[in-house]
């Protein structure tokens, strides 16, 4: 029998998260799902499956991101997906947005996720796959003005350290994925996106999938899609 896959999904009590945690459980992978808090969600996913480990973490708390790491020592990843990340700020622009949300944004958006590839990337099989979700709005190329300027500056942000990330690991056999979910109803998507969670998901897990043993960093939509940087 061949050994079950592990993909550890970070940020995943809700939303995006969950919906990936549940694909890949009802795949058959070994998945390592993490929370900050109880999640109901998660709750009601590991009574469905055993091949559900649920964890603490807080990306933007270091020492809890070092504990995860720890924890996870002896085990080996075929795939490292950051999801979390929050949205503020909506309407706002530089001049009337509070700093706080911002940074708040900065922090978990941009810096936090690449800290914690940082962390983790010795985890990842050389066959394996390092994905984070960003956001279609990330694009700099792409961008037509009028959409949550603050929000999309941090995933562009986030988009930049992971460039930096790859440049640094040149000859890296891993694939590293920046995806785009596409526009999603979740918390933070809202009532009005045009796409469900099932509609979304199971696309980004079979792009992710499909780069295994494909090295190299790339800007993708849920599709599998080159998107402008
Ligand atoms: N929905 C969309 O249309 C859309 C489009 C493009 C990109 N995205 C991206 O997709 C990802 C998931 O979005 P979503 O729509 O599912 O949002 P969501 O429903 O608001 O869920 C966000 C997830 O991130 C977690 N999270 C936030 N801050 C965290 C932290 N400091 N440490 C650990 N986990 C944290 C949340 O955990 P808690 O429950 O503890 O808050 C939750 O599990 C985000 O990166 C988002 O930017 C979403």
């Amino acid at each position: 029998m061949p050994e079950k896959l592990t993909v550890l999904v970070v940020g995943a009590s809700r939303g995006l998260g969950l919906g990936l945690a549940e694909e890949w459980c009802g795949r058959d992978w070994n998945v390592i799902a993490t929370e900050r808090n109880p999640s109901k969600g998660l709750e009601a996913l590991a009574r469905r499956y055993q091949n559900l480990e649920i964890e603490k973490l807080d990306i933007t708390d270091a020492a809890s991101v070092r504990r995860l790491r720890e924890r996870l020592a002896e085990h080996r990843l075929d795939i490292l997906f950051v999801n979390a990340g929050i949205a503020k700020a909506a309407g706002a622009t530089p001049a009337t947005a509070m700093e706080a949300d911002f940074l708040d944004m900065m922090l978990t958006n941009a810096l936090s996720p690449v800290r914690l590839v940082e962390l983790f990337e010795d985890l990842v099989r050389a066959d394996g796959v390092i994905a984070v979700m960003t956001s279609g709005l990330a694009s700099i190329a792409n961008n037509t003005g009028g959409f949550s300027e603050l929000y999309s500056a941090s995933k562009a942000a986030l988009n930049m350290l992971m460039k930096c990330f790859a440049s640094r690991h040149p000859n890296d056999t891993r694939a590293i994925l920046l995806v785009a979910p596409g526009w999603v109803r979740t918390d933070m998507g809202g009532s009005n996106a045009p796409l469900s969670i099932e509609e979304s998901v199971p696309l980004v897990v079979e792009t992710v999938a499909r780069h295994r043993g494909k090295p190299g960093l790339r800007f993708v939509d849920r599709h599998g899609n080159t998107l402008p940087w």
